[in-house]
C-alpha cells in the first residue's frame, strides 16, 4: 500500500465543510474589500525565494522543497505566497497600471518542517497583498480586513499583535545593539541562537529556549526613526478609531526577511504551540529588489488548517455542505429508470441536491443507502407508480410516506424540504 507523504493530508468527507466555509467567506469578503484573485504556479525559480524570503531565514536554510527539473533548473515548491505574487506583478507589467492594486490568493504552500498539530509540510494559505500605498491607512485597512475575516468565519478568541520594524537603517542600528548585548551571553546560548547571532540577530528574540536573555535585550522600539515611528503611531490611532483591538508586541519580528515598518501576527488562544493563525506586514523594498520599481507594499496570510483548528476549538457552527437532500430509489424496467433520471434532472434544475440510485440494487438496499448518505427525503418509483402517474415520497426521519401526483412532485418536494429546514 502507498502512503501519503509525511506532513500532508487527504481532505474529504465531513472535513470539507470547514474548507468551503472559510473559502466562501474569504472570496466574498476579498471582493467586498476590493481585492481580486491571483493564481500563480505552485513552483518557481528557487532564486526568487532565496532573494525575497532571505538567505538566512529558517525557510530558505532548512525548509524549502527544492529540486532540479529535467532541464537542469533549480525549482522550489512555493513556501509562501508573497514572492510569487510580486513576481507576477512585475513580470506581467501590472506594475504600470496604476495604484493601489490589491490581490488575494488561496492555495497550498510547502515547508519542510517537523509536522505536529497545526504544522504541516503541505498547508494552505488565504493571503492578500496591497501594492502602491505607503500610507498607514493601508496598514489599518489590511488589519481591519483580517479582523473582519476572522470574525466572519466565526472566531472571537484571538489577539492581534502588532509591532514596527522601522526602516532599514533603524534595523541595522538595532542589529548592532543586539549583537553587542548578546556577545556577553554567547557561550550560554543554545546552538540555534549561536547561529542566529551570526546570521540573523533579530531572530534571537524569537528563541523559545533562551527566553531570559530576550527579556533583558535592547528594545527595537528605541531604535526606530521618526518617520517610521509616526507611521506606527498613525496606524495605532486608526485602529483605535475603528475599534479594532490589538496588543503591542515589541518582540514580534517575523520569520521572513522582507518586512519593514508594520508587522503583525494573529494568535488564537486555544491552539497551543502553533497559535499563529495569520501573519503579515509591510515590505516596501521587496518589489524593487525583485526587479521592479520602488513600490511600497504590504500583505498578510492566514493558515487554513489552523483556522479550522480554531473554528473547532471555539465550537463555531459550520453549515453542512448540501449533498443529498433527496434520494431517488427506483425499481423496474427501462421506463422506470428513465423516469427516475428525468425526475432527478428536474429537481436539480430547481436547486435541490439529489442522489440518484445508480447501483440498480433491490429496494431495501436502496433505502439503506438513502439513510447512510443522509437524505432527508426518499422518492420511490416503481412500475405501479408509473402506471398511476404518481411517486411515493418517504420522510427519512419520521418514516411517513406520502403520495404525489407526478405533475406536483417538484413543488411538493420543495414544500416538504422547506418544512424540514
Ligand atoms: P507566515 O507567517 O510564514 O507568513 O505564514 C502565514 C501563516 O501561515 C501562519 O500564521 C500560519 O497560520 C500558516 N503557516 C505557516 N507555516 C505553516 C505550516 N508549516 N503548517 C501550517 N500552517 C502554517 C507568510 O507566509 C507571509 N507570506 C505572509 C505575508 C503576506 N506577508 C505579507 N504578505
Amino acid at each position: 500500500m502507498y502512503q501519503k507523504i509525511k506532513g500532508t493530508e487527504d481532505l474529504y468527507g465531513g472535513e470539507m465543510k470547514y474548507w468551503y466555509w472559510i473559502e466562501e467567506r474569504a472570496r466574498k469578503l476579498s471582493l467586498l474589500y476590493g481585492f481580486t484573485e491571483i493564481r500563480t504556479p505552485i513552483f518557481e525559480d528557487t532564486k526568487l525565494f532565496v532573494r525575497s524570503v532571505g538567505q538566512d531565514t529558517d525557510i530558505v536554510q532548512k525548509e524549502m522543497y527544492t529540486f532540479e527539473d529535467k532541464g537542469g533548473r533549480s525549482i522550489t515548491l512555493r513556501p509562501e505566497g508573497t514572492a510569487p505574487v510580486v513576481r507576477a506583478f512585475v513580470e506581467n507589467g501590472l506594475i504600470t497600471q496604476g495604484f493601489p492594486q490589491k490581490y488575494f490568493y488561496i492555495g497550498p504552500m510547502f515547508r519542510y518542517e517537523r509536522p505536529q498539530s497545526g504544522r504541516q509540510r503541505q498547508f494552505h494559505q488565504f493571503g492578500a497583498e496591497i501594492f502602491g500605498s505607503p500610507s498607514a491607512l493601508a496598514d489599518a485597512e489590511l488589519i481591519a480586513f483580517v479582523d473582519r475575516f476572522l470574525r466572519d468565519i466565526g472566531l472571537v478568541d484571538f489577539e492581534i499583535h502588532i509591532n514596527t520594524l522601522g526602516d532599514a537603517e533603524d534595523r541595522a542600528n538595532y542589529r548592532q545593539a543586539l549583537r553587542e548585548y548578546y556577545a556577553q551571553h554567547l557561550e550560554n546560548l543554545c546552538d540555534d541562537c549561536k547561529a542566529r547571532y551570526e546570521r540573523n540577530p533579530l531572530r534571537l528574540l524569537d528563541c523559545k529556549v533562551d527566553v531570559q536573555y530576550a527579556e533583558q535585550a535592547p528594545k527595537l522600539i528605541d531604535y526606530i526613526g521618526d518617520s517610521a515611528r509616526k507611521h506606527y503611531e498613525e496606524l495605532k490611532s486608526l485602529l483605535d478609531a475603528l475599534g479594532i483591538k490589538y496588543v503591542e508586541d515589541p518582540r514580534l519580528v517575523r520569520g521572513l526577511d522582507y518586512y519593514n515598518r508594520t508587522v503583525f501576527e494573529v494568535h488564537h488562544h486555544r491552539l497551543g504551540a502553533m497559535s499563529a493563525i495569520a501573519g503579515g506586514g509591510r515590505y516596501d523594498n521587496l518589489i524593487k529588489e525583485i526587479g521592479g520599481k520602488d513600490v511600497p507594499a504590504l500583505g498578510f496570510a492566514a493558515g487554513m488548517e489552523r483556522l479550522i483548528l480554531a473554528i473547532k476549538a471555539e465550537n463555531v457552527h459550520v453549515d453542512d455542505v448540501k449533498i443529498n437532500e433527496v434520494y431517488i430509489a427506483h425499481f423496474g424496467g427501462e421506463e422506470v429508470k428513465i423516469e427516475a433520471m428525468k425526475l432527478a434532472q428536474q429537481l436539480r434544475r430547481e436547486g435541490i441536491a439529489v442522489n440518484l440510485e445508480i447501483m440498480e440494487r433491490g429496494l431495501s438496499a436502496q433505502l439503506k443507502n438513502a439513510a447512510r448518505t443522509g437524505a432527508k427525503l426518499c422518492i420511490i418509483i416503481g412500475e405501479n407508480e408509473i402506471e398511476q402517474d404518481i411517486v411515493l415520497v418517504k420522510n427519512m426521519e419520521t418514516g411517513q410516506q406520502l403520495e404525489f401526483e407526478k405533475d406536483f412532485v417538484v413543488s411538493g418536494i420543495k414544500d416538504l424540504l422547506a418544512e424540514l429546514e
